[in-house]
């Protein structure tokens, strides 16, 4: 009798039937300061919009795997063709095996690194009353501070803010960037984008095709910038810094301070990257696995939360300048077709692509590119 009165205290707990979802992240959106904010707050239950249903201890908690992102070393190869030629390979193989690896010796200064995450954390730990002034769901901003891409969506909420730049073709005054980390963003993102051409060259190698090949596909002349604060989460087994998902652009780079929590999934495996002072994590996008016909894979990957904090991360996308939104054509590189290779997706456009990543479902669910399967 007393357990069965109180599986039903319980059940009518949890089944809260008068919680309104829409209203609790409205006025957590309307405070324009992030999930910071509520930790500034004092909170100590993370509120219920950011609870994850699927969540669970046993995805969470892999053991600690073997398994490591492949790190390749990007040092004399502009001059040295032998090791030119070995960096292709690692990378050919990184590429098809784990859609996912780091660089070290990449060409883009240690000071600069700590000065970018410096900057992006200074942005997010400046006063309050500042920061609110960049909070915006337009997006057609070029700079706007945001904490999730969608919390309305109804699934759980990610404990992280951002603050997004697009930065190329058409870059913002530099007016428009938070002065707090105006300079080192405009210095860094130059840095990035030579090394994302170096890249897109070696990735043009390993696939067998001239070097300059993927940069004329115009493929990577967009760049857009993610700069990410994961506060320490008083409650980090309910939630995510990061759902799991893919990137929808054709190639990321990835700088991270040295919290750690970043996941990807290789072979059915959640696998720690651990962070690696100096470098830079790359890992291929939606729009690569599509044009490669898959021999380049786009992997899930997430962010663990965790109750140390803050964690900083600074995503660089490469994008097509028509991501949002155009019937630009695109598919299968011809040259990597042939009759043992046939095609295996079918000729979309972008907008068709980025409608697919973006559809209701959400990000962890849409298993990426599949409609385009032939
Ligand atoms: C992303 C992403 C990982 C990180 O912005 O797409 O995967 O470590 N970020 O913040
Ligand atoms: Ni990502």
């Amino acid at each position: 009798m007393m357990v069965t009165n109180t599986n039903n205290l319980d059940s009518e707990s949890s089944h809260n039937f008068t919680y309104d979802r829409t209203a609790e992240v409205k006025a957590f959106d309307d405070t324009k300061l992030g999930v910071k904010g509520l930790l500034d707050s004092g909170v100590t239950n993370i509120p219920r919009m950011f609870h994850h249903e699927k969540l669970n201890m046993h995805e969470i908690s892999k053991e600690d795997s073997k398994l490591c992102v492949p790190i390749i070393d990007l040092q004399d190869i502009e001059t040295n063709s032998s090791l030119r030629a070995q960096v292709v390979d690692k990378i050919r193989s990184a590429c098809q095996k784990w859609g996912f690896f780091q660089v070290i010796n990449h060409g883009v200064g240690v000071e600069v690194l700590n000065e970018m995450i410096c900057g992006i954390r200074r942005f997010h730990e400046q006063d309050a009353e500042v920061r609110k002034t960049f909070y915006s769901r337009d997006n057609n901003k070029k700079v706007r501070y945001f904490s999730n891409v969608n919390p309305f969506r109804g699934k759980g909420a990610n404990w992280r803010d951002t603050i997004s730049f697009f930065l190329t073709p058409d870059p913002p005054n530099p007016e428009e960037i938070p002065i707090v980390c105006r300079d080192i963003v405009i210095e860094y993102s130059k840095k990035v984008r030579t090394l994302g051409d170096t890249i897109f060259e070696l990735f043009s190698e390993a696939l067998g095709l001239n070097p300059s090949y993927l940069k004329e596909l115009e493929s990577s002349n967009g760049q857009f910038l993610l700069g990410h604060y994961y506060p320490a989460c008083p409650e980090p087994e309910l939630t995510l810094g990061t759902s799991k998902h893919t990137d929808s652009d054709f190639m990321t780079v990835l700088l991270e301070d040295h919290m750690g929590g970043l996941q990807v999934l290789h072979e059915n495996q959640w696998v720690d990257v651990h962070p690696v002072h100096g470098s830079l994590i790359v890992n291929i996008g939606d729009f690569l696995q599509l044009i490669t016909n898959g021999r380049f894979v786009s992997v899930y990957h997430r962010v663990l939360a965790r109750n140390t904090g803050p964690r900083i991360s600074i995503a660089s996308f490469f994008i097509n300048t028509s991501t949002r939104g155009t019937s630009k054509v695109v598919g299968p590189i011809k040259e990597l077709l042939s009759e043992e290779n046939p095609p295996i997706y079918r000729d979309t456009t972008i907008r068709e692509v980025m409608a697919h990543y973006f559809d209701e479902k959400g990000l962890d669910e849409n298993i990426p590119l599949q409609p385009f399967r032939l």
